[in-house]
């Protein structure tokens, strides 16, 4: 069965293939918010889409504090910068935590 595409993700992919010969272009920012409800930032790697989704996959350590200020607010925001065609991406949204309990 065919998933819907989200309407920003053709834009988003067309900016990944433009932008492919630049490793770095494969790095968003990721911001969440603190226990004290403050934003916090930090450079993470797309590891691409989630199966059948439009969800953009993210590699994290369990111990960071990322993941904790997601299990207490799981709002948050990418922002995302491809320098050889000057586009700027901006995504907010839920992130849902999976960890290798949820998979087995
Ligand atoms: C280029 C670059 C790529 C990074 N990619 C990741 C990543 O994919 N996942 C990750 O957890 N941290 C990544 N980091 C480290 C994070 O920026 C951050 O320092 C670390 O995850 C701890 O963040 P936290 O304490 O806010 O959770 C990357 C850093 C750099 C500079």
């Amino acid at each position: 069965m065919a998933i819907y595409l989200a309407p920003w993700r053709t834009y988003l992919e067309k900016a990944l293939h433009k932008n492919r010969s630049q490793t770095f272009s494969r790095y968003f920012q990721l911001a969440t918010v603190n226990n004290q409800g403050y934003p916090t930032n930090r450079t993470v790697v797309f590891r691409g889409f989630l199966t059948d989704s439009n969800s953009l996959k993210i590699i994290t350590d369990i111990r960071s504090e990322k993941f904790a200020h997601l299990q207490n607010n799981p709002q948050a925001e990418i922002c995302w910068y491809f320098a050889k065609t000057r586009e700027q991406f901006r995504i907010r949204g839920k992130i849902d935590l999976i960890t290798e309990v949820d998979k087995i």
